[in-house]
């Protein structure tokens, strides 16, 4: 690969945070390999698409963007994840893909960079699911921000029944606790000091347990025993984990969220929809009170905890008073925050072949209601840190000069003004203002 080192790549993300913690690696991996990483896709010889496959809006952005990103400079497009993964050869249908790869081939991505450039191949299609070798590379030198992601599980088992995730991410695997704490000591010595564990569902984690003596079984660690050793990592101040299905948050869980202070008092636990008949359809496997209680719980145990979660509208046969079930569950949990999207038929899924879907115009509408709903709650959240001191880990400048915007444990976006460069840096931020999606404070 001598003369890849005149080339420049450029990666566009899609997604959910697994991927940005893919193409992060991916990066590195280029990196390595002697291509040089570029933030303008009009210098870029190489653009990467790393892609989400999970509605079909994010799947449709992919061929548009190809077309927008393109440049008199491409010479070859590569696109990555779980769109190829699902669409296996129908990605060639674009022409101007050269590489189509899934989410676990990424290691071979500088080595089929190299035949495209070199004429050895015209087209590459990898999309074979070996998750265990994919972590191979993921202890791998790379620039290190404050904040940085660990994929620790990948791949689910849960089959809800609107959900692609089981066939374009596979089973679920369990990175083994050495390679994670391993990897998680070289992120904080290169100056990482928030962590975020990642998995499709972290609370089902087991993991081979690093070895402890001769004689005697290796055993495996669940995700509590995780989460209590990657807490006494020296020099960690931070640590998060998403995401959770409700069916598997223990009482476990709840109490290292009570003992653990670095442990961020925020879980993102997805609901989907708050209609027992509408969960059962999902295949969730828990009805609505089931949830709220399991919640409430979580409270008890840990007072200073708040939740986010995911809602989907318009699934195939829910009606008004479904619907409106939803809006009640939503108003009872009081979320923090929450995504909530329409729902979209996805190829092998037995959702997309149901009776009874629902229109368009129907889902948009109680998708419009719905959000509002969260967005009262997220502004009353906001408004009731007002008047508070919350340690915020600032990561980037604001829009107008001298703001800085950081995350408060809680995620919440919170404004300062500073004329000297909070990028990167934990600062104490008195609370003065609320907004709908910010507050904003100053540093005290
Ligand atoms: N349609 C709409 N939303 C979906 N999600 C997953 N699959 C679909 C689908 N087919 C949502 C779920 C999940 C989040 C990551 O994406 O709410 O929690
Ligand atoms: Fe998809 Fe359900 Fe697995 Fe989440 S738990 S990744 S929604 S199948």
């Amino acid at each position: 690969m001598g003369h890849s080192a005149m080339y420049k790549f450029f990666i566009e993300t899609y997604g959910c945070q697994m991927n940005a913690y893919d193409s992060n690696i991916i990066a590195a991996l280029m990196t390595m390999a002697g291509f040089e990483r570029t933030y303008e896709s009009s210098d870029a010889d190489i653009l990467i698409f790393y892609t989400c496959n999970v509605r079909e809006k994010a799947a449709k952005k992919v061929f548009s963007n190809i077309g927008l990103l393109r440049s008199e400079k491409t010479k070859v497009i590569a696109v990555g994840g779980c769109v190829p993964q699902a669409e296996k050869n129908m990605i060639f249908k674009c022409k101007h893909i050269d590489i189509a790869f899934g989410p676990s081939a990424y290691r071979k991505l500088p080595a089929y960079v190299s035949k495209i450039l070199n004429d050895e191949e015209d087209r590459i299609l990898d999309v074979e699911l070996t998750q265990s070798s994919k972590f191979d590379c993921c202890n791998a030198e790379r620039t290190v921000s404050r904040s940085e992601f660990v994929t620790i599980q990948e791949g689910c088992d849960n089959y809800c029944s609107y959900c692609v995730v089981p066939y374009t991410r596979g089973k679920e695997y369990s990175r083994p606790a050495a390679d994670i704490i391993s990897e998680v000591k070289m992120l904080l010595a290169k100056g990482a000091q928030e962590i975020t564990l990642l998995g499709q569902n972290v609370n089902s984690y087991n993991g081979d347990a690093p070895y402890i003596s001769i004689g005697k079984p290796r055993g495996s660690w669940n995700f509590e025993r995780l989460l209590q050793e990657v807490a006494e990592s020296d020099g960690l101040k931070r640590l998060r984990y998403t995401t959770s299905h409700p069916k598997d948050v223990t009482v476990g869980l709840m109490k290292k969220h009570a003992q653990i202070d670095i442990l961020a008092p925020f879980a993102h636990i997805p609901a989907q929809s708050g209609s027992d008949r509408i969960l059962k359809l999902m295949n969730r496997r828990y009805v609505a009170q089931e949830y709220i209680d399991k919640l409430n719980m979580f409270r008890d145990i840990c007072p200073a905890i708040q939740f986010s979660s995911d809602f989907i509208v318009g699934f195939p046969t829910e009606t008004a008073d479904d619907f409106e079930d939803t809006l009640k569950l939503v108003r009872e949990v009081g979320y923090l925050s929450s995504y909530s999207f329409k729902y979209s038929p996805r190829s092998d899924t037995p959702a997309a072949t149901m009776s009874g879907q629902i229109h368009d115009t129907i889902k948009a509408k109680r998708l419009d209601i719905l959000q509002r709903e969260l967005m009262r709650s997220q502004t009353l959240h906001n408004e009731s840190i007002v008047g508070k001191t919350m340690e915020t880990l600032f990561d980037k400048p604001g829009k107008k000069s001298m703001q800085y915007v950081g995350k408060n444990v809680y995620m919440q976006s919170v404004i300062v003004e500073s004329d000297i460069d909070l990028t990167g840096k934990f600062g104490m931020v008195l609370i003065e203002k609320a907004f709908k999606n910010s507050v904003f404070g100053r540093l005290v």
